[in-house]
């Protein structure tokens, strides 16, 4: 009996050494969890690719992107993230064929119902950002679903851009920022960059400490245009679909090697 169990333990012993997961646990533990950067904001790029190498069409791909999106908010939210900003549709992704589109749309309704549960469950509020006036009235059904169920929420907060673009936010405040101007409720003289700030839309404060893009494209593709002014930007080219917890570890370890200089010397930094 004694000998058994020894044998097993070994076994196991064996098993941790050479199994990823290990390997993953022991990358989440390099990491410092006094460094976590607030806010990451994620170019889930690459279903398209992932799907055309297993010769489907591209809709495969966006289904199977969905259990990278769990991963990675259920790893941000572990690690104590504040903020996670999925970019799920631009405002330049209505150029795609419309059997594309709808397929999306179709998937984001689907999905955003089934996942309140488990948004619930782990203390996550959802706040999307974007143009979503513009969507399919069930996505903003759902979306208005998943707002209300989960606004009582204290943990980290699930940011979807749908119908989102740096561009089209900026002319959205400038807009707001002139009629307030016309009917006097804002002067010329007051604008700063923190005035600007609270006409830009408030969902998407604080400003973005870390960018991650996959499938090894190097653009911004017209994301947080004005919260991204001092992002670390981390790239890789694993295509989305097959991103996982792993990933994320990677990027925040690349973010906390990096030296946050925000505009100083580094010899100011050590000085301080
Ligand atoms: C990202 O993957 C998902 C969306 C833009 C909605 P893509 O669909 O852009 O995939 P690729 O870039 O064609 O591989
Ligand atoms: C950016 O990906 C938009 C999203 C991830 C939703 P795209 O694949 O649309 O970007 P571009 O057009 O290649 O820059
Ligand atoms: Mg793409």
């Amino acid at each position: 009996m004694h000998h058994k169990f020894l044998l097993t333990k070994k076994k196991h012993k064996f098993a941790v050494w050479f199994w990823p997961k290990a390997n993953k646990k022991g990358m989440k533990e390099t990491i410092d969890p006094s460094k976590i950067p607030a806010h990451i904001a994620v170019i889930m790029d690459g279903n398209g690719r992932w799907a055309k190498k297993r010769g489907a069409a591209r809709l495969f791909g966006h289904r199977n992107a969905i259990e990278a999106v769990r991963d990675t908010t259920e790893g941000c939210a572990e690690l104590g993230v504040k903020r996670l900003t999925l970019y799920a549709f631009s405002t330049e992704n209505w150029n795609r064929p419309k059997l594309e589109v709808d397929g999306l749309m179709s998937l984001l309704i689907s999905t955003i119902k089934k996942e309140i549960p488990t948004l619930v469950k782990n203390n996550i509020r959802l706040q999307p950002i974007g143009d979503i006036t513009h969507l399919p009235v069930g996505a903003q059904k759902n979306l208005a679903l998943g707002i209300e169920q989960t606004k009582d929420n204290t943990g980290m907060i699930l940011s979807l851009a749908l119908n989102y673009g740096g561009r089209w936010e900026i002319s959205h405040a400038v807009k707001d920022l002139i009629d307030d101007i016309k009917e006097n409720k804002a002067e010329v003289d007051n604008i700063d960059i923190n005035f600007i700030n609270q006409y830009i839309d408030k969902h998407t404060a604080p400003d973005v400490e870390l960018m991650i893009r996959t499938s090894g494209e190097h653009r911004i593709s017209n994301f947080l245009l004005w919260q991204a002014a001092y992002a670390e930007l981390h790239f890789t080219e694993t295509l989305w679909p097959d991103f996982r917890k792993k990933h994320l570890y990677e990027a925040i370890l690349d973010f906390q090697n990096r030296e946050r200089r925000l505009g100083k010397t580094s010899e100011q930094l050590i000085q301080k």
